[in-house]
């Protein structure tokens, strides 16, 4: 982080508290002059700064620490020597398990991907094997992609279940569910690898800060009783209902939607139609979408889908084929992606984070612009980059190439993101960094 941004984060601090420069130095012991040259990032604010602005005010020390940015150029590439220079092999049961090795990662975007080599053979599909050494299951999301032949074992319930995966298989887990993976062994002595995607979502950063903060008693009070179709509706309407203190009743008399009607529905005994719960959603000073729930969901998702049964389509000279995804996390996607050399790259962009893999077994050129220039690299096969959102990009190659991508949004994505679409004129410039103090002298 720069110094000016921090000085931004100082000083956006100071607004929310109402605190201008005169009120503020005088609260920090410092003088007007020093407070103004560390807002305008002209010094370094000292670390005892920090600390007594965190004593006295309620903030936090990260609320000063805003995320590194290492991929200055919109663009970060891992090459295959150096990820191969972060292989650390991890034992289970005092036998070499897993070799592992960092692909592209950025302090940024969500992903943390690995290229896992699988070091223990099995011949069976014995789900009680003892060299099968099962995880606790992770905190991560984790979608996988397989080359060659690889057992993904993972419970079901209270069921170990085996799935035999090969390449251009691929799978998405949920949050803690034990799994582990093997070689499987067959007559080509072929190898099993996996690039294991892990990643985060609405629930890292801050969101597990604040959860740590409150406890796990607080949260589960808070927790939605159903988040899943007609159950989840009724499960947000009444967490939104207690939240403003409404009764049925109230609310009957509020949206003109008769009492019986709304008893039912919280009794699960008829449902609303849109129209309705928009009167509803208007009554209790929400949108809509606050009221809709997901259409279906476990609490234990393992999605696995075979690369032969994939959807396959063409898209701006690329053929996308679909990987493993969920309902859960809709607004990850994986896809393989087919560059061929007799078409001229076609630009594309996703408001998302995006990490590539080449799957080879071609070199790839990718172009992209970011901040008005323009970078062209050469990516070999096993090479791996992590994109920042909204950058144009292109894929070239002079024979026919595959590439593994991943989308995963970062913080600014769904309600953050709909609040900035919502900013006025200027809002944004001063919601990325401050500038103003909230009202003119
Ligand atoms: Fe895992």
């Amino acid at each position: 982080m720069n110094k000016n941004s921090k000085g931004s984060a100082l000083l956006s601090m100071m607004n929310d508290l109402k605190r201008n420069d005169e009120v503020a130095a005088m609260e920090l012991g410092v003088t007007l002059k020093q407070l103004q040259s560390w807002i305008r990032g002209e010094d370094n604010i000292p670390d005892e700064l920090l600390s007594k602005a965190t004593e006295i005010w309620p903030v936090n020390r990260r609320d000063f620490e805003p995320i590194t940015d290492d991929v200055p150029e919109g663009l970060l590439v891992v090459t295959a020597e150096e990820s191969k220079l972060t292989e650390r092999i991890l034992h289970r049961k005092g036998t070499p398990y897993y070799a592992y090795r960092d692909t592209a990662m950025s302090r940024m975007a969500p992903f943390r991907p690995e290229w896992i080599a699988e070091l223990v053979d099995t011949d069976n599909t014995d789900v009680d094997d003892e060299r099968v050494c099962w995880n606790n299951g992770h905190f991560l999301h984790q979608f996988t992609y397989f080359m060659g032949p690889v057992n993904f074992y993972f419970m079901r319930g209270s069921e170990r279940c085996l799935a035999q995966m090969n390449t251009g298989d691929s799978m998405y887990i949920s949050p803690y569910i034990p799994h582990t993976f093997t070689n499987r062994t067959v007559r080509d002595n072929q190898r099993g690898l996996i690039l294991a995607l892990t990643y985060s979502s609405d629930l890292g950063g801050d969101a597990r800060a604040e959860m740590g903060a409150l406890g796990e008693d607080t949260i589960s009070k808070m927790l939605l009783p159903s988040v899943s179709s007609q159950g989840g509706i009724k499960s947000l309407l009444m967490s939104h209902m207690t939240d403003s203190c409404v009764t049925p009743k109230e609310l009957s008399s509020r949206c003109g939607i008769p009492l019986e009607k709304i008893d039912g529905f919280l009794q699960c005994k008829n449902k609303f139609n849109f129209d309705e719960l928009i009167l509803i959603a208007h009554s209790l000073q929400i949108d809509v979408k606050d009221l809709l729930a997901y259409d279906a969901q476990d609490r234990e998702v393992v999605e696995i889908l075979r690369g032969n049964d994939c959807d396959k389509w063409g898209y701006n000279d690329y053929l996308f084929k679909q990987l493993a995804s969920s309902k859960a996390m809709s607004k990850v996607r994986a896809f393989e992606v087919l560059v061929n050399p007799a078409l001229t790259g076609g630009v594309i962009r996703t408001s998302l984070f995006q990490y590539g893999y080449v799957l080879g077994p071609n070199p790839v050129k990718i172009s992209w612009t970011y901040n008005g220039t323009t970078f062209r690299k050469t990516l070999q096969p096993d090479d791996s980059f992590v994109m920042k959102p909204a950058i144009e990009h292109s894929f070239e190659c002079t024979q026919l190439s595959k590439i593994l991508l991943l989308r995963a949004p970062g913080k600014i994505s769904g309600d953050a993101l709909l609040e900035l679409s919502s900013l006025p004129p200027g809002g944004i410039s001063r919601a990325v960094q401050e500038n103003k103090q909230w009202y003119q002298s």
